[in-house]
């Protein structure tokens, strides 16, 4: 049996991690799971999944746990802190960790299970985004193994042929008759708004994809397609695949997750219903298949598949992606911290929607990129944008 420790397991992907698993039980089973905050839905999944072992991050939640979990019948050890959750990344009895931790700070855990040679679960994009090919040199010193489950990266992941899907590949997929990577987009809630009334946008009408179901952090980067490009960054590095060589289209349907076109004319595409269940299923069970739960696409159903281009007036924080990758270095630590800080003042209700752009654009365009070193610069690099981006947030104040 193989144990599992999902960290995030309170977030939208944990819980669907959860869910497959439930469903094999005498293949996997749950070995942790940690949250940050969400105590009652924490306590919740430990009195039904069962895990030896909970962290939680926010260590000023721990009593708040011992409150809640006091009159419960099962009692797991607790591991607090960032400490703690990097510990259960890397436990001996550990087999695959599911890194579903949301932002920048799903890096250190993530890191613990690359050292410790674990099958990672990505979908942490942010690990990737911030630390890059310093991530995958950990991946490869510590013969760990990276399964994607951001949807379009598993689809790609899917589309490479077997022999390509190794880590000796990356970086000459175009040895191997790889032409380039497409992604696709949904273009989220607003695809198709007035473009001037992206301004009066509320944060509960960003947080409704048509499509998907997901955290709200994801959800508003949907809606800026900052998610994409932030995904564009991902699959640079996870495939070592140059920036023009990865393409963005629009696919309202979202039904194909991606596609890789080779140099022969064809374009191999994965398809299925959107619902994680079916990247996080592909990862727990590779290098073979299993259940997920969710239900068969039905081709005859489907109207039609729509592709177009991305208007860049309209998703501007797309095109911030490919000049954080052509700035190089640290300048993608940067775009992400920044949108974070902007994705969560947005939240609040502190900017506009239209808003969350130009604090992304204004701390880029005024950062200097470092050349990457180390974790602890990249650790160190990102709270300092987080400070600068946290002052240049409040000329948008409403
Ligand atoms: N949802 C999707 O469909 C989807 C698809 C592709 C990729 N992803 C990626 O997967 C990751 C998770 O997304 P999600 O939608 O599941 O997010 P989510 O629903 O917001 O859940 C985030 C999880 O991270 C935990 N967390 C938040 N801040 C933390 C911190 N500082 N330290 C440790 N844990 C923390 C949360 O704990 P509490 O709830 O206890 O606060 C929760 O368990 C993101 O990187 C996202 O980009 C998600």
């Amino acid at each position: 049996m193989k144990q599992v420790a999902i960290l995030g397991s309170t977030g939208s992907i944990g819980v669907n991690t959860l869910d497959v698993i439930a469903s094999d039980p005498d293949r996997f089973g749950v070995y942790a799971i940690t949250a940050n905050r969400n105590i009652d839905l924490l306590v919740q999944q430990i009195q039904i999944h069962k895990p030896k072992v909970v962290g939680l991050a926010d260590k000023s939640y721990f009593a708040d746990y011992q409150n809640k979990i006091k009159a419960c019948a099962y009692q797991p050890e607790v591991l607090c802190g960032s400490d703690g959750l990097a510990s259960i990344a890397s436990s001996p009895t550990v087999d695959i960790v599911m890194a579903a931790i949301v932002g920048a700070a799903g890096l250190a855990p993530t890191l613990a299970a690359a050292r410790a040679g674990k099958r990672i679960l990505l979908a942490n994009k942010e690990a990737l985004v911030v630390a890059g090919d310093l991530f995958m040199k950990t991946i490869q010193a510590g013969s760990a193994e990276l399964l994607p489950i951001d949807s379009e990266h598993n689809a790609i992941y899917q589309c490479l042929p077997d022999a390509n899907q190794t880590s000796s590949a990356r970086g000459n997929y175009h040895q191997l008759g790889v032409d380039e990577l497409v992604l696709t987009a949904s273009g989220g809630p607003f695809r198709n708004w007035p473009i001037a009334d992206l301004k009066e946008v509320t944060p509960e009408q960003a947080c409704a994809h048509p499509n998907w179901v997901m955290g709200r952090k994801i959800s508003v980067d949907s809606a800026t397609m900052m998610n994409k490009g932030l995904e564009v960054i991902e699959a640079h590095h996870l495939f070592g695949m140059s920036a023009d060589k990865i393409q963005v289209v629009i696919h309202p349907q979202s039904i194909v997750h991606s596609m890789v076109r080779y140099s022969d004319g064809s374009v191999i595409a994965q398809m299925g219903n959107p619902d994680m269940r079916i990247p996080i299923a592909y990862g727990l069970a590779w290098p073979n298949r299993m259940p997920s739960g969710v239900k068969a696409l039905d081709l005859q159903s489907m109207a039609q598949l729509d592709f177009s281009a991305v208007d860049a007036k309209r998703f501007p924080c797309l095109n911030l992606a490919y000049q954080a990758i052509a700035n190089g270095g640290t300048s993608s630590v940067a775009l992400n911290a920044a949108n974070e800080i902007a994705v969560d003042a947005f939240l609040n209700h502190q900017i506009s929607f239209s808003d969350i752009y130009h604090v992304n654009l204004d701390v880029l365009n005024n950062y200097i990129a470092q050349a990457m070193q180390s974790i602890e610069q990249l650790q160190e690099e990102d709270l300092i944008v987080r400070q600068s981006a946290t002052q240049i947030l409040r000329k948008y104040y409403r």
